[in-house]
């Protein structure tokens, strides 16, 4: 069963590169999912809010529910990451947060889409990929999210109607970002597992996972780990070794496993995206679970599974033509966040340096991808004020075992930006009520729904 989930999980978002708010709703129970609330509409955008010269647009997706709505009640705006919008997240559903909130406040009830997500993408040539790509960024997505509050705000109905933006991961960021750029159009904010802290050689990542396995896993998990990664590094030392492993993880066969790029790109997805995405979605019964279980191989992921065995030849991928291209390029050109083995730290030896990790960022950026990174991330940090950003009226929320954490704002910024850290729970963990979510986080919930209340209520 938990395998089974993760395999649709990486076929769906495919990787560690993500903090996809998608791959949150497989844990939720929604098989009672009613949509005929929520309507699907348009917005046109500038391309570029910054060019007054450039005059081309796109259409930005988003939907609305209003099946509570009432005057003067506030508007509530579940802001999109990356990835593309599910109206799921603003339907009536009791386990979202977001919709609790829009009951009780009788909100009106909006999820953005991020500009080249989804459906909402420019409709420009991608025969270049980093002209496509000139305006994608945080800030012309924070610039869309403006300009859409001012169109709701324009309408009679919300003129005296406060307004919410709530995130998770790095819609997280932009909801805490839309506070302290736009205070003029926001009031308050929850801001989820956000990792506000641009940085390029994210190690405490795996420091994270290693502390989960470590705290949660059962005795003798962390060496467990330690032995799957020397057996494997020991088949890969000789030419019959090397055969043996590409049998057991049934890799195609011309695939030349003494390469070190392949060697690196094997621990990537077989060991490395396992541990990470239980420590970044799981609860502590599912590290235990994990712990306890017989060791599996046969994990079909894709985009690496092709013609029915996997193919870790890592000259022949083009990552410019995934789908999740697009998380891609924001990394390489404002966050970084690669999650790195560079830690003395982590137990999980070290076979993903940054020189591996930034080799995905090719055919994203002209000229030298290491500088372009530390540009990117030193601009990202400037503008947004990396671990304290300039706010009040934000919650910012955490979960003990989300690797991701450490990138997020730990200690209170003042009385109205106070942090929340619910141990036992990993990433986004307050915005939906998951199946055997600890007690606290149950307590930490309703403490958010009434600091985001009292905020819109002075
Ligand atoms: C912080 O934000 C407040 C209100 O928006 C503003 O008045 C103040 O100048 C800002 N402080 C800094 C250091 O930017
Ligand atoms: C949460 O866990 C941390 C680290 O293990 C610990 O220091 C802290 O006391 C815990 N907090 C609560 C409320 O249990």
């Amino acid at each position: 069963m938990h395998y089974l989930c993760m395999i649709t999980l990486l076929i769906a978002s495919a990787t560690a590169f993500t903090n996809n708010l998608n791959r949150l709703l497989l844990d939720f129970d929604l098989s009672q999912t009613d949509l005929s609330e929520v309507d699907e509409k348009w917005i046109e955008q500038p391309l570029d809010h910054f060019d007054s010269k450039e005059k081309r647009t796109f259409k930005m997706r988003y939907f609305e529910n209003l099946q509570f709505w009432q005057p003067n009640a506030p508007i509530i705006v579940f802001i999109g990451g990356e990835s593309e919008q599910d109206p799921r997240w603003v339907s009536n559903h009791d386990i979202f947060l977001t919709v609790k909130m829009a009951k009780e406040t009788h909100g009106a009830l909006f999820a953005t889409e991020h500009r080249y997500y989804g459906k909402s993408k420019p409709d420009i040539s991608q025969d270049n990929t980093i002209e496509y790509y000139k305006f994608l960024s945080s800030h012309q997505a924070l610039e869309d999210l403006a300009s859409l509050i001012k169109m709701l705000k324009s309408n009679s109905k919300y003129k005296s109607s406060k307004v919410v933006v709530v995130g998770g991961s790095y819609s997280g960021s932009l909801a805490a970002w839309m506070r302290e750029l736009h205070p003029e159009l926001v009031d308050a904010a929850l801001s989820s597992s956000a990792p506000v802290l641009a940085k390029k050689d994210f190690q405490e990542y795996l420091d994270t996972v290693r502390y989960t396995f470590g705290k949660y896993g059962s005795d003798g998990c962390l060496d467990k780990i330690k032995n799957y990664f020397k057996v494997d590094e020991d088949l890969l030392k000789t030419p019959e070794g090397r055969e043996e492993l590409k049998k057991k993880y049934n890799i195609c066969p011309e695939v030349d496993m003494a390469v070190l790029e392949n060697q690196q790109f094997f621990f990537y997805w077989f060991e490395y995206t396992n541990l990470k995405l239980i420590s970044q979605y799981g609860l502590p019964q599912n590290v235990k679970a994990w712990c306890g279980q017989k060791r599996q191989y046969q994990l079909e992921i894709k985009p690496i599974w092709q013609g029915g065995c996997n193919n870790l030849d890592f000259k022949s991928y083009d990552w410019t033509k995934q789908n999740f291209a697009e998380w891609i390029y924001q990394t390489c050109t404002e966050f970084g966040y690669e999650q790195t083995t560079s830690s003395e730290k982590q137990p999980f030896v070290h076979w993903n340096p940054l020189e591996f990790l930034l080799k995905f960022c090719k055919g994203f950026v002209n000229g030298d991808i290491e500088k372009t990174i530390d540009e990117g991330v030193a601009r990202t940090n400037k503008r947004y004020g990396g671990l304290t950003p300039n706010v009040t009226k934000v919650v910012f929320t955490h979960g003990d075992m989300d690797p991701w954490h450490p990138l997020g704002v730990l200690q209170d910024l003042g009385p109205d930006a106070p942090v929340i850290m619910t141990n036992g729970t990993s990433h986004c963990g307050v915005l939906g009520v998951k199946r055997g979510e600890p007690e606290e986080m149950k307590k930490d919930r309703k403490h958010v729904t009434e600091l985001i209340i009292k905020w819109i209520s002075q």
